[in-house]
């Protein structure tokens, strides 16, 4: 039986954060012997907002180290950077061509980012979720595993897709957002009514993966909570829900567990131990990083590899579209 299909996406932007770890990375992780997987480190969406070219291509490379070091297993998963097959952007015009206005003017990040930055806002932004669609249709995906805030993305490329088959016969798969139970939307520690998010740059902000022991304890410990005492999984104290979120999934243990473990306690307890537990998680990703991007070429060779496992893949797609659209 072959496998179905997953293909998923990164922004090299930022400094990655829990948040992309338990509600994407550690998803895409943990399936890898049950799909048919293909990452991307989508550098053309970075660029839908200003970008200092160093920096962009070193965060490139720091990501597919940190991907590799999560345990992104080139044998079992493909990894190439977006830029490398031009297909993606050949596809996105083209969809852009077929989706209307009306469903990239609903796009709630699309409002929420705009917003942030008024008159600097590009062309590229607004029509981001074409790309998005672009790089889920080139490859006949089943599924997308995101986080909760990318689920309508998949959703217009979805819609999309149908769009298009049903105006020139069935040619794109339709692809499912796969979104996780815990942790699809951790929160930021300064603001747990936020989403955890690579472009806030408040200090205390987020956990990120290369955050040394020190730096991780120290932030957790300003980790905003509320004025009551006992600790329970209750969604409506975002603060001490995030935290015991965090510690559930990086300890693994069950929820019941997690609360008798905590009852007497206070909130320093759990602060210090959720700490504890996310500094013992990320260590061996933080060695393996170490390790993988002591030889640079290595990596280069696993993205280059990458990149031309999946373009014959995104070439017969366009080929087919080509064809259908009357083009050529
Ligand atoms: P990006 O780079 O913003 O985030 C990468 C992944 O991390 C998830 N995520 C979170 N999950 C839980 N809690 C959070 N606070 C949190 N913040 C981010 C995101 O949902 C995402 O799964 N547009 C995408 C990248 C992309 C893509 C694709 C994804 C481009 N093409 C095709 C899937 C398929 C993005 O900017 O993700």
């Amino acid at each position: 039986m072959t496998k179905q299909r997953i293909f998923s996406g990164i922004q090299p932007t930022g400094n990655i954060h829990i948040g992309n770890y338990l509600g994407a990375i550690s998803q895409w992780v943990k399936r890898q012997d049950t799909y048919d997987n293909i990452f991307c480190i989508v550098d053309l969406h970075a660029i839908t907002v200003p970008q200092d070219p160093k920096v962009l291509k070193t965060k490139t490379r720091e990501l597919s180290g940190l991907l590799l070091a999560a345990g992104i297993d080139p044998k079992r998963s493909v990894l190439f950077i977006q830029s490398h097959v031009c297909a993606h952007s050949e596809l996105a015009w083209i969809l852009n061509c077929f989706i209307p206005m009306g469903w990239m003017q609903r796009m709630t990040q699309f409002k929420e980012k705009s917003q942030k930055q008024k008159e600097q806002v590009s062309t590229g932004l607004f029509d981001y979720p074409a790309l998005m669609a672009a790089d889920i249709l080139l490859y006949n995906t089943d599924v997308v595993p995101v986080g909760d805030d990318q689920k309508q993305h998949v959703e217009l490329a979805r819609d999309a897709a149908q769009r298009f088959n049903s105006i020139y016969g069935e040619t794109f798969k339709l692809p499912e957002p796969v979104i996780p139970e815990v942790g699809a939307r951790i929160m930021g520690l300064d603001d747990p009514t936020q989403k955890m998010s690579k472009s806030e740059t408040a200090s205390n902000h987020a956990i990120n993966l290369l955050d040394s022991p020190d730096v991780i304890r120290a932030k957790l410990m300003r980790a905003t909570t509320d004025s009551l005492k006992d600790i329970r999984f209750d969604e409506n104290r975002p603060g001490v829900y995030n935290l015991l979120v965090i510690y559930e999934l990086f300890s693994g243990k069950k929820r019941k567990e997690i609360e008798a473990h905590f009852a007497g306690k206070g909130y320093a307890d759990l602060k210090k131990e959720v700490g504890e537990v996310v500094v013992e998680g990320l260590r061996p990703l933080q060695e393996r990083y170490k390790e993988l991007t002591a030889d640079p070429t290595h990596i280069d060779s696993i993205l280059s590899e990458g990149a031309n496992r999946v373009r014959p893949m995104a070439e017969k797609t366009m080929a087919l579209v080509k064809e259908r659209v009357g083009l050529g």
